[in-house]
């Protein structure tokens, strides 16, 4: 399986948001597809193990991606003269409901995993739609990649049109208990993860069946938490019994403690929620472009992060057009100096340093030791040629990582690696 050798390199990771380690000429150990450490020189314990020198390449670990849709790959970029709720009418859903057609899933799903291949995510938090045989498509195809993914068959109930809306909460359960027993122990790099879309999406009766299957099954939960204006003060009214959008998921115990959650966006959570998050460990997806598309706005990172909560980047295509998590680094620092120009002059900006650990250690996080080259992580890895990216003057490491980031598109991944197992390698 290749799960034992060796790479020399300009080794790049986070060891913290601010603590950004650069090796030049550095031997980076796979072993069992964990990794065994970061060396100066080939250790002897490591000499039986193969070498792959790959001169002054960067290598960093494998991108994570904390929120995407992959039925929306097919027309990102469109619509995108809309806020949240229109979107969603206009394009979202006319679309998604397409996917009950499999061949119609099998061409853009193809598509979609394709570009997520080439590209530097070695992980991602995935929603699909509410269709079985295409969600189970979209996961064998993942599967099929190398890719190490959770994938959600969507759950929605309510406010939704006549094709995509499920037909009752009974309906939507029923599906997500046959989906969940039809992928059990198929898939090594592929697991479920319970998707309530969001609470606008979820009637009462449905959100309590899927805290039901979560205690049953264990799973993991991913979903959307106070994006947009219209959308939060939509649950305000949906839910006058909740104190704030995040109490609505919690009063389902759908909001962290012992259920590992993943919430995108949170552009408007206000103290309490903020509190609720760290109390509950609940991890945050921030999807800055998406956000600006939108028209949503721009989240507090900075006060996540002071706060200790767990934070990861997202895409969210389509309301992020690129799948790529170096654009999201770019991305994130912009808008936070938006934030501390126009919001909040307490709002630091972030750095690149903070940006590059969220797109790695930080989401990596949620999938358990991942995102790092710190002993002990799952090896995901990128080798990747930044030639193209040469100045006429000596670039430190860290200096050639961020015009990677800045210029994405500009530098080529020539390997990549998760888990240690190989997914591409020129
Ligand atoms: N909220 C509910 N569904 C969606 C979606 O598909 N995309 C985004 N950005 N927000 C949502
Ligand atoms: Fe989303």
């Amino acid at each position: 399986m290749h799960r034992n050798f060796v790479l020399k390199g300009t080794v790049c990771y986070s060891q913290s948001p601010h603590a950004l380690v650069t090796l030049p000429d550095a031997y980076l150990v796979c072993e069992e597809g964990v990794c065994a450490g970061v060396f100066a020189g080939w250790p002897e314990a490591y000499r039986a193990f193969p070498l792959t020198d790959c001169g002054t390449k960067l290598i960093v670990p494998g991108l994570i991606d904390l929120h995407v849709h992959a039925p929306q790959y097919a027309f990102r970029g469109l619509g995108m003269d809309l806020e949240l709720l229109e979107w969603l009418a206009a394009h979202t859903f006319p679309e998604e409901s397409k996917y009950r057609d499999l061949g119609y899933a099998r061409e853009a799903y193809t598509a979609f995993v394709d570009a997520l291949t080439r590209g530097p995510n070695t992980r991602a938090c995935v929603f699909a739609t509410c269709h079985l045989p295409a969600t189970r498509l979209l996961m064998d195809l993942l599967e099929a990649s190398g890719l190490v993914t959770l994938v959600g068959k969507v759950n929605m109930d309510r406010n939704a049109p006549d094709g995509l809306r499920e037909a009752s909460a009974e309906n939507s359960l029923r599906d997500t208990r046959a989906w969940l027993e039809g992928i059990e122990k198929r898939y090594e790099r592929t697991a479920p993860i319970l998707t309530p879309r969001f609470i606008p999406s979820c009637t009462d009766e449905l959100m309590r069946g899927i805290a039901a299957i979560q205690n049953e099954w264990g799973l993991p939960v991913q979903s959307h938490l106070s994006e947009n204006p219209g959308e939060i003060a939509w649950v305000r009214e949906l839910c006058p019994n909740a104190a704030f959008y995040g109490d609505a998921y919690d009063q389902f115990g759908l909001f962290g403690g012992d259920v590992p959650t993943v919430m995108a966006h949170c552009v408007g959570s206000d103290e309490r929620e903020i509190e609720r998050m760290s109390e509950k460990g609940v991890f945050v997806a921030h999807c800055p472009q998406s956000n600006a598309n939108l028209s949503s706005g721009i989240a507090p990172v900075r006060r996540f992060l002071s706060r200790g909560l767990r934070v990861g980047l997202g895409s969210d295509v389509a309301g992020g057009c690129h799948t790529s998590i170096f654009r999201a680094m770019a991305d994130a620092i912009q808008m936070s100096k938006l934030r501390w120009r126009l919001v909040d002059a307490d709002d630091k900006a972030l750095s690149l340093a903070e940006a590059f650990y969220l797109g790695t250690k930080g989401g990596g996080a949620f999938f358990g030791k991942v995102g790092s080259f710190e002993t002990g992580y799952e090896f995901d890895a990128l080798v990747i040629d930044d030639s193209a990216l040469a100045a006429p003057f000596t670039l430190t490491p860290e200096e050639r990582l961020a015009r990677v980031v800045y210029s994405e598109g500009e530098s080529r991944i020539v390997a990549k690696y998760a888990r240690g197992r190989t997914v591409f390698a020129a």
